[in-house]
């Protein structure tokens, strides 16, 4: 089909009133009377509250309350089941008794007449705990109780156990991957107002309808007396994906002293109850015939979970399908332990998962001797085997192509330690992308003004990768108008409902939506104009006419047609239109549905002292159709830049004794920042999907952070010859023999 506005290199339709600080964050939304609270955060990992001192805390100037549990009320704590449902298991019931499950779980709130006082009187809080020794460290199975996750089956074909045994050449090895906090720059924050039984929140949320939901089961409350509000949000990466307990602390706290209350959480407190990646212990092992065909695989992972929940992420399922192999066993197991629930960070589960298994087939191309994109090339499976089902596409191959030949894979020569820049080493590495091409049912509204204008809404998120400009490309495209003629509006719980803004669904199910609803709009003008008798297509057949760019007029006519502004000029009533899309259900189950890519890595290692430094970074990527180059680039350098991350620098270090994260800041926590970011590439295969959606959307976000990290782990191994099977790889890894 021929797009005119989808496909456009649009700059952001937001972008001014971000530059200018007109955008308004949750923070920002300040509200007459507010009070601030602060969180009290426990300092212990494990154990009961047994005193705390309140007296003085709550004379202090500008104190207005001390909340805890003894005088917190006692909250409903509805089950609620969301779109998605974040994680099984009981969530932590905030204030409600005088238990601490994990280090920093929040056990009391100051509300104050200031932040400054609020945070003076925090200071000044006195609490004693009977304290007990929490199990934080995933790799002492010894203590750490493991458990299957559940709705996770473990999967197989064939004999792998046997196949990997018998097989000529064989990889078997483990790794292991830090756990990881999102750090987003802005924090989470909530200013919660009631009027009567109905409450605001101003909320930093990826998933308002489940903002929404939540509160509503917490407080007991029908879901229609609880409104959420964002219309931007500055970096999430997944940590906004559920509802966590601060901004229920907020709602509690607004009730309790009477007016609206903001909580901003502090960076130290992002790294306790907000999500975190789980840290992954992985076996892989491959066996493959000296020619280099695989013939067995065993993928068998570990992550983590809170005691009180079972969070689980999709850590082995890329395995399953990524290459064409007979015998496959993967496996997945949960870690039970003292922290708080982990939840989805930055391509969740396959960007772990992939890691080891593209460092491992990095490592059997070495044993074989065989170029690593031709081990790849003679294990391109035709269908997924794992489904036994075809692809609905799948470009892998024809993006190692483009990837090579933009990277330069040819100058790369196969021998560790052969090339070098000056005293440093040089090496080039490549890994497999693969996420799925995800959908959920989602609904949209939009409204053509008698003007010839349209409006959207939809209740989605944008947490930065041009949801705004993407979506308006989407209506302009479907209704044949210009970009400036549609204005689009997401970020509160009033528009109609959509999936979470996660899981590199929302082009997929939010445009679908949006299409759906255009269409309709159009298909009513088009009726209207036929009904109007002093119209020029005044009865005329429906399959007489066509739209041509945002004009109607009889099929083959040369003449302008009418304008939507025409046709709507006999009533003067706009048209609105509630539309909804979901995926097929025949489709779904005919075809198996993924987006693949190439990621190409160069780094430098300097022998003497370690210093790695990724020098290149090229992703092929073939993810259906491009809605927008421009933000499509943007959304991949910004994934490679958290891959980046990932190999080389994110990790949180918990102390083993209480569980306190001891670099819960950002002079610790390393991210990469600008020098530390080399020149990006994103290139986009031709790819036409047919089935996925009527978009032909596959989904664009996690799969550019899938892949970077075994990219870059591989090219260490390339420059240096020491595989390192451990992220984030350190200096000293690479130094020690
Ligand atoms: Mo993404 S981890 O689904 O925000």
């Amino acid at each position: 089909m021929k797009m005119n506005v989808i496909g456009k290199p649009l700059t952001r339709v937001d972008g001014r009133s971000k530059v200018t600080g007109k955008a308004r964050y949750a923070a920002d939304f300040n509200q007459p009377g507010q009070l601030y609270a602060v969180l009290v955060s426990a300092t212990v990992g494990l154990g009961r509250l047994t005193g705390i001192e309140s007296a003085d805390v709550e004379g202090m100037s500008g104190v207005v309350a001390l909340i805890t549990h003894r005088n917190a009320p006692k909250l409903a704590y509805l089950p609620h089941k969301a779109v998605i449902d974040p994680a099984v298991g009981e969530r932590l019931h905030v204030l409600q008794d005088d238990s601490v499950r994990f280090y920093g779980q929040p056990v009391a709130i100051i509300v104050a007449d200031s932040i400054d006082h609020a945070e003076r009187a925090a200071a000044a809080m006195r609490i004693t705990y009977d304290a007990r020794q929490p199990i934080v460290d995933h790799a002492d199975q010894q203590v750490a109780r493991i458990v299957p996750g559940t709705g996770t089956a473990d999967r197989s074909r064939g004999d792998a156990d046997a196949a990997v045994a018998e097989a000529a050449v064989k990889v078997d090895e483990v790794y292991d991957i830090a756990r990881e906090n999102h750090n987003p720059m802005e924090p989470h924050a909530t200013i919660a107002a009631w009027h009567g039984d109905r409450l605001t929140l101003w909320s930093k949320s990826q998933f308002l309808m489940n903002e929404q939901a939540e509160i509503a089961a917490v407080f007991g409350l029908p879901v229609d007396n609880v409104e959420v509000i964002c219309p931007f949000i500055g970096g999430a990466f997944g940590t906004s994906l559920r509802t966590w307990p601060h901004v229920t602390l907020a709602a509690l706290a607004a009730r309790h002293v009477g007016w609206p209350v903001k909580l901003v959480l502090t960076r130290k407190q992002m790294f306790f109850t907000t999500g975190h990646r789980p840290r992954s212990l992985q076996r892989v092992a491959l066996g493959a015939t000296p020619d280099g065909k695989i013939t067995g695989v065993i993928h068998e992972g570990t992550g983590e979970t809170s005691r009180y929940e079972q969070f689980t992420e999709a850590l082995t399922a890329v395995t399953d399908y990524l290459y064409s192999c007979p015998n496959v066993r993967t496996q997945y197991r949960l870690a039970q332990l003292d922290t708080a629930t982990p939840n989805h960070m930055r391509g969740p589960g396959e960007a772990s998962g992939i890691f080891a298994l593209e460092s491992a087939m990095d490592e059997l191309s070495y044993k074989l001797g065989v170029d690593p994109i031709e081990l790849r090339r003679r294990n391109e499976p035709q269908i997924d085997e794992a489904e036994n089902k075809p692809f609905s596409s799948r470009s892998l191959i024809q993006c190692y192509g483009l990837g090579a030949e933009r990277f330069g894979w040819v100058r790369r020569t196969p021998e560790p330690r052969s090339m070098r820049d000056g005293r440093l080493l040089i090496g080039m590495g490549t890994a497999t992308a693969t996420y799925p091409a995800f959908h959920a049912p989602s609904s949209a509204r939009v409204r053509l003004l008698a003007d010839g204008t349209a409006e959207v809404e939809a209740a989605a998120s944008d947490m930065g990768p041009g949801t705004y400009t993407s979506m308006t490309q989407v209506a302009a495209e479907f209704l044949g108008l210009q970009p400036e003629q549609v204005r689009f509006g997401l970020g509160t719980t009033d528009y109609p409902p959509t999936p979470s803004h996660g899981g590199s669904w929302t082009m997929a199910s939010v445009g679908s939506a949006i299409r759906a609803a255009c269409l309709e709009v159009q298909s009513q003008a088009t009726r209207q104009a036929i009904a109007d008798a002093g119209s020029p297509v005044f009865e005329a057949s429906i399959e007489a006419l066509e739209w041509v760019d945002g004009r109607l007029r009889r099929r083959g006519d040369a003449s302008p047609g009418l304008s939507y502004q025409d046709i709507l000029a006999k009533t003067g009533n706009p048209i609105e239109v509630d539309g909804s899309a979901q995926r097929d259900p025949e489709t779904a189950e005919k075809y198996s549905m993924h987006s693949f890519g190439a990621v190409f890595a160069e780094v430098s290692v300097d022998p003497d002292v370690g210093t790695i430094r990724v020098r290149r970074l090229v992703g092929a990527y073939g993810i259906g159709r491009v809605v927008n180059p421009l933000l499509a680039r943007s959304q991949c350098t910004g994934g490679m830049i958290g891959g980046i991350g990932m190999a080389l620098m994110e990790r949180t270090v918990l102390d083993v004794r209480d569980g306190r994260p001891v670099n819960a800041h950002m002079a610790d926590y390393l991210m990469p920042v600008n020098l530390d970011t080399p020149e990006l590439e994103a290139l986009f295969v031709d790819e036409v999907d047919p089935h996925v959606n009527p978009l032909g959307v596959k989904g664009l976000g996690e799969i550019a952070l899938v892949g970077t990290a075994p990219a870059i782990a591989n090219a260490v191994f390339h420059a240096t010859g020491k595989r390192v099977r451990t992220l984030p790889i350190k200096i000293e890894d690479v130094l020690t023999a």
